[in-house]
């Protein structure tokens, strides 16, 4: 069948292209019905079936045979080891674990913070939840103890599950006492903590709240698989937003199972005994999809890679990975590519790849000299794909398990089934081909997508569904060309995308209007060679201070690596008299963007004094930007 066929299918019977998706899937009770729209203009699917999502990732592979498969491999070229886990290995842990967890008292609809880096035990700790229907949140390693924290306080963890520390090339990074003063700093406390002790530090456990990793599971009886309602939770997983506080996705149980594993074979290409491959952080949407659960769904291998694209030891880091084993479908960041053109831009260190059917971006924008680059030396198709942490899936790609449609530069290609996207103009009407818009989904958006925030359904409906009734709002601007391709150009909000990490330029601001010299702040981002953006911070001073601009600037970058973290990699801020603003005190961030690109831009109407202008480009040109 065609992808034109498959789409259409889809849209005639929407109910019945889930439902058939859903025969990929074990049930402990077979849904009557995919969509549930009594609650629209919230939805969700499946809503009266019983499922377990770890049975479908791990039990059912042992059952069918393949127990003596590998399951997961973990690489680590920053600790130099490697080590395979089977599937009857991986059942026996994380059933042991669940186990554990059990005993402690952990039930179905507990949360649990996960706050791990890229180990397989972080992988047994997100299944050993799935298991017993917990509910689990993996906070990024990157991150800060404040916004640990503040996740802490949201989701009100019953337990956190975290490794004494995480290695990044340059630096062992402390989680243990991040953890420590996250838990110090939040108003609610865990019952208990599992510190999984890695022998790069071994971290001081806190007598009565803190068990090690192994005692804990010592003499524990392995627990069975928890069946659970179909729209019951199966993980929280916080985004940016255009304010401080971080949105609590919920991703609902049965729609994630049946939608990942249908993008598998529809997309990936991939099947039970495949190698996949996502080089990203389990931190991540992608990581939850991609390196947990949807390869582990359909009985593929996995890949966990604790490592970089350069430097551990060099840019032929992912190709080694590839060849060593046997990796089918690979994902990355354009920006990760990007590192490794910037080493070897010849592709001098890329060997032959011959188990590689096609090299998967997403992320951000991948930009055409980074495909082009990938196209030549990989000598495989690239596929750009478009999603986000609320649809934990690709909205838009090249269905290579269907059709390799023809590829157009610079878009992510077409809509997949399930996602019916249009772009809109202010008023909220669909415009012509080629027309930049804002990027909207028409309701009911497809299983495994969002149904809510946690905590904040209130949000929700404001942060998506309020603005263009009917519909879903991405955040993203762009058009859809004559052909029905898709291009995304940027977004509609105040989130950046630094080296595919999403980051919210609020956030950022509420850190740095917290300095006790700081008036008034901006922070915008600027288009950065390696990293697509990077954050950039303008900050007025109060009237009495005459401190050095360059110590305030420093405490600045200080205070937010400390309160967001290092991920969010802000590094420059400059000192003006004002901001622009428009008459009625709107910050005018998007002409300044356009200015330290060096792009075109005009003259807002409604700005309150042009005169400002200059000032902030000569700014931007002390740091270097503004060229042009
Ligand atoms: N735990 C703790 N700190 C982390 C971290 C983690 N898991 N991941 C990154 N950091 C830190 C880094 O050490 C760095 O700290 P520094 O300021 O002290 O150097 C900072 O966060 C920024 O990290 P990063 O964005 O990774 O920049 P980099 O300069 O170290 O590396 C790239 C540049 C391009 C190699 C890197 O960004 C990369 O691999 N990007 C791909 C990202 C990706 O796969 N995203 C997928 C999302 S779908
Ligand atoms: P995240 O939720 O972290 O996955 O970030 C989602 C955002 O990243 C999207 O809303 C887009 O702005 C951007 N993004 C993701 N994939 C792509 C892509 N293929 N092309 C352009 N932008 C992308």
């Amino acid at each position: 069948m065609s992808y034109a066929q498959v789409y259409g299918q889809w849209q005639q019977d929407p109910d019945g292209f889930w439902l058939s998706a859903a025969g990929g899937i074990d049930w402990v009770k077979r849904p009557s019905k995919a969509l549930d729209d009594s609650r629209a203009p919230l939805y969700e699917w499946f809503t009266d079936a019983q499922v377990n999502t770890c049975w479908n990732a791990v039990d059912r592979h042992v059952i069918a045979g393949r127990g003596k498969q590998p399951a997961i491999i973990h690489d680590s070229p920053v600790t130099g080891t490697k080590h395979v886990i089977t599937y009857a290995e991986l059942q026996d842990r994380v059933s042991r674990l669940a186990g554990a967890l059990k005993a402690k008292g952990i039930c179905k609809g507990d949360r649990v913070i996960i706050y791990m880096p890229m180990v397989p035990e972080a992988l047994e700790a997100m299944l050993a939840c799935a298991r017993l229907g917990a509910i689990h949140s993996v906070v990024f390693g990157g991150f800060a103890a404040h916004e640990l924290a503040v996740r802490i306080d949201d989701c009100a963890p019953k337990a956190i599950i975290a490794a004494s520390c995480g290695i990044e090339p340059s630096r062992v990074v402390h989680y243990k006492p991040l953890l420590d003063s996250a838990i110090e700093q939040a108003t609610h406390k865990p019952d208990f903590c599992v510190i999984f002790q890695r022998e790069q530090e071994v971290a001081k456990l806190t007598e009565g709240r803190d068990h090690a990793w192994h005692e804990f599971q010592y003499g524990v009886e392995p627990v069975d698989c928890t069946p659970v309602e179909g729209n019951h939770p199966a993980y929280i997983l916080y985004t940016s937003g255009t304010t401080g506080a971080p949105k609590g996705v919920v991703r609902p149980t049965a729609g994630h199972l049946v939608a990942l594993n249908w993008t598998m074979r529809a997309i990936y290409n991939c099947g039970a005994g495949d190698v996949f491959w996502a080089a990203s952080d389990v931190g991540w949407v992608v990581g939850h999809s991609y390196i947990c659960y949807a390869p582990l769904i359909a009985g593929c291998t996995t890949v966990v890679y604790e490592g970089k694209p350069v430097g551990t030891p060099d840019a032929a880091a992912f190709w080694r990975v590839i060849n060593e084993h046997k990796v089918r479908s690979f994902f990355t960041a354009p920006t990760a590519l990007r590192a490794i053109k910037r080493d070897d831009p010849d592709g001098k260190l890329v060997p032959k790849l011959p188990t590689l059917q096609a090299l998967y971006l997403a992320g951000e924008r991948a930009d055409p000299d980074t495909i082009h680059w990938a196209q030549n030396h990989l000598k495989v198709p690239v596929i750009d794909h478009w999603w986000q942490t609320e649809t934990g899936y690709a909205i838009a790609a090249n269905p290579l398990g269907i059709e390799h449609l023809p590829v157009k530069i610079g878009s992510p290609s077409v809509p997949m089934p399930g996602f019916d996207v249009q772009v809109l103009d202010e008023g909220g009407h669909p415009v012509s081909p080629g027309t930049l818009g804002a990027i909207a989904i028409k309701l009911p958006l497809p299983p495994g997508t969002l149904p809510t925030l946690w905590n904040a359904e209130d949000r929700f409906r404001k942060s998506y569904l309020n603005h263009f009734p009917g519909y879903y709002e991405t955040g993203d601007a762009g058009y859809i060309d004559a052909d029905g391709y898709l291009y995304i150009m940027a977004r509609t909000d105040d989130v950046i995308n630094v080296a595919g990490h999403r980051l919210s330029t609020g956030a950022m601001e509420e850190v740095l209007a917290a300095h006790k010299d700081v008036a008034e702040c901006a922070v915008i981002g600027v288009a950065d060679d390696l990293k697509g953006q990077s954050p950039l911070g303008f900050l007025c001073l109060n009237k009495g201070s005459n401190r050095p601009h360059d110590e305030v600037v420093k405490e600045c970058v200080k205070l937010v690596r400390d309160q967001i973290g290092p991920v969010a990699d802000f590094k420059r801020a400059v000192v003006v008299d004002r901001l622009p603003k428009t008459r009625s005190g709107k910050i005018l961030r998007g002409t300044m963007v356009k200015i330290a690109d060096g792009q075109p831009w005009k003259m807002p109407a409604t700005i309150d004094d042009p005169a400002i202008l200059d000032e902030i480009t000569t700014a931007l040109q002390s740091l270097g930007l503004a060229k042009g």
